[in-house]
Order: C-alpha cells, then structure tokens, then sequence
C-alpha cells in the first residue's frame, strides 16, 4: 500500500503561510512598509489602487539589495535580520522571521525592482525580479533609482476562497490608511506619502528635529490634526532601562471610544491591556466612566523583556516585570496630567464635551 503522508511542495507551503501572515491588502502595505524601514528609508512613498486589490506599489529610499539578495528574499525563511534564535531577544528591526516577501509573492503578480545604495558600489545596476503566484519568471539587470520599489497586484488572485473573503475597495482603503497612520506616528523621522487611486490621501513630510519629543510632536499634529493636538499634554517617565515618551490626552479630551489611542512599543503598534489599564489607573478621578483617554505614547524598552514572536502579524506582545511598567506608567501620567494643569472631568462645560463628541 502507497504511504499517504506527503511533503508538501514549496508552493502550497507558502500560501499556506501566506494565510496567515497576509490577510488583506493591508497586511501586505504593513509587511512593506516595515522593510522598508528596516533597510533605514527616509521617504517612503505607498501608491494604493482600488483598496490596494489593483495594485500596491512601496517605493523606498533604503539601502536595496545586490541581484543575488533580490533573488534570496523571496526564499522562506530568508532574512538579513536574525542569525540565531537568540537573536530575537535583541531585536532593533521589525521583522525577523523571513516570511512576508515569499507569502506575498506567492499570491499575486510581484515586481521587484531594487538597487544597493551605497555610494561605493555606485555604478552597479539594480535588479528586476518579476514573480507571478510564487513562480520566478524572469529576473535581470535594470536602470533604476537607489533603494527597493515593489508593486504588488492583482492579490489573492490564485486563492480564490481568500478572495471571496475580502470585504470592499472602500473598506480595505480606509485600513490600509489606518496602517500607515500607526507607522508614520511611529516614525516620526521618515517622510510618508499614501496615494490612493492617484489622491494624496497622508502627506508627512520629516521634520528635523533635535529630540524624537519634538519630532512626534510636529507628526501628530501632522497626521491627526490639529484638534487632536490641542487638548493633548507631554509625558515622559523613565526607569532603569525603560523610557516613556509622547503626549497625553486632558481629561476633558477623552473619546466614548478608543479610537484615540496609539501604543508603540520599541516603534511596533501595539494593544496591550496591561498599558491600558495602568494609563487608566493614572488618571484616577479624572475620568468619568465609560469615557476613554487619546495618547499617543512610544515606550523603549530591552527587547529581552519583550516577547514579539506570539502573534503571525505581530499586533500582540508579551512583556516582562509587569510590575516595574505599571508602576512607571501610573507616576508618568499622573504627572504629566499634573504638570499639564489638568481638573476633574467635573469641570469640564457642558459645551466642551458636546464639541468633543462631534469632533469624533
Ligand atoms: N525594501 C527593502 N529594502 C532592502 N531590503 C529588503 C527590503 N525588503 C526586504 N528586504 C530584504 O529581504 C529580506 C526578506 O524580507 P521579509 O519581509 O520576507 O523578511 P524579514 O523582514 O526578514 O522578516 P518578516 O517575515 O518578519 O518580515 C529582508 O530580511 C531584507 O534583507
Ligand atoms: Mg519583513
């Protein structure tokens, strides 16, 4: 009798990791763009067409890669990031697992276009490396600019039942936006540009700034507008190894919702209740239930105390001496909202919560 356990191919390998690591156009504008910032890109620029199902095209001004990299990073498990599994402990980079480009290129029309940017190897040409649902079709030398443009169309168009599961053009638009959002308020030093269907929709230019307070600050006002920033204070707080930056929403600026809320962990966008409830915990009296604070907080802290390997697309961390962090964040908010001459929601007119809510 013929055995029935089977190997599976390379390429139903990668779809099915894919799957989980590529679940909407978004997830692959956030997989981009995050290489893009590995590789030190000041300006990225992210073209959208119809929510990203037509096209999504990343241009960055990063390091690139030499021909024989163009070809290696649409291997699995293929990553200039980690060399040991040690390695994830002290993680400066946000990728690591050498899984996007390959589940990418595997479900859909892939165009890799890249040149190393180093002045040394100036006259070098880049590399083209066209890639249709996984298969390599062609791969050769090109003329083109420094640093890596991918265009990725025509997604999930070999997965039909992931197809079917997509919601609209409009839908995928807005999430896309809301993704670049978080990495631009996490990287207040890169210029960002997002265009969907040819209409800029964020424009971020990089303020040079002497401190990352000072950069975040220009950012926010940037990305999240002005009434946003007015009702917003400055935080800082540090301890041992950990620094807590960003500003602070008053009390008279809480939101019925969270939406107001931005968590940065060693620059990744997080959720992690532990944080929530301790910034909750620091405003004591000052809310009112069911009301919610607005921040947006960056905290540094040792990777080694940080576990980002739990969730396929890394929105979920685990984090150490929990005790030590709460504490930090308890005393940090409760000063900033001291320092920011913050009162008891009780104060606060009639006339500013009605403004407020509208504003929302
Ligand atoms: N825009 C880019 N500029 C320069 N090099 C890039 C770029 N995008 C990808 N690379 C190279 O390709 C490799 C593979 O990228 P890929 O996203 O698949 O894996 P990763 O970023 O290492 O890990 P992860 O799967 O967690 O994102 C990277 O490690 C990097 O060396
Ligand atoms: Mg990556």
């Amino acid at each position: 009798m013929s055995s029935k356990i089977r190997v599976l191919s390379d390429d139903t390998i990668n779809k099915i990791a894919a799957g989980e690591v590529i679940e909407n156009p978004s997830s692959v504008v956030k997989e981009l763009t995050e290489n893009s910032i590995d590789a030190g890109a000041t300006e990225i620029t992210i073209e959208i067409r119809e929510g990203g199902r037509q096209l999504i095209r990343i241009s960055d001004n990063g390091c690139g890669m030499n021909g024989d990299d163009a070809l290696l990073c649409l291997e699995r498990h293929a990553t200039s990031k980690l060399k040991a599994v040690d390695d994830i402990e002290a993680l400066v980079t946000m990728g690591f697992r050498g899984e996007a480009m390959p589940s990418i290129a595997s479900i859909s029309k892939f165009t890799l276009l890249t040149r190393l940017s180093e002045t040394a190897i100036e006259d070098q040409p880049g590399t083209m490396v066209i890639v249709d649902g996984g298969k390599i079709v062609k791969c050769c030398p090109v003329e083109c600019s420094k640093g890596t443009t991918i265009e990725v169309k025509s997604i999930f168009f070999n997965v039909p039942v992931r197809r079917k599961f997509q919601k609209s053009p409009s839908y995928d638009a807005a999430e896309i936006c809301r993704i670049v959002t978080l990495l631009a308020l996490a990287n207040p030093e890169i210029k960002f540009q997002l265009i969907s269907n040819q209409e800029t929709i964020i424009s971020a230019p990089a303020f040079p700034k002497d401190s990352f307070q000072e950069a975040l600050n220009e950012r926010v006002q940037q990305i999240l507008g002005n009434d946003f920033s007015r009702g917003l204070c400055p935080l800082t707080g540090m301890t041992g190894e950990y620094t807590l930056q960003g500003f602070l929403g008053l009390p008279a600026s809480t939101k019925h919702n969270r939406t107001g809320q931005y968590l940065f962990i060693n620059r990744r966008a997080v959720s992690s209740p532990l944080v929530s409830y301790a910034i909750r915990e620091g405003y004591g009296t000052m809310l009112s239930t069911g009301r919610h604070p607005i921040y947006v907080l960056h905290l540094t802290m040792p990777g080694n105390l940080l576990d980002v390997n739990v969730h396929p697309q890394k929105r979920e961390v685990r984090l150490r001496q929990e005790h030590v962090l709460k504490d930090l964040i308890i005393r940090s908010v409760s000063d900033s909202l001291q320092r920011g001459g913050a009162k008891a929601p009780m104060t606060i007119s009639k006339s500013m919560e009605f403004n407020s809510e509208r504003a929302e």
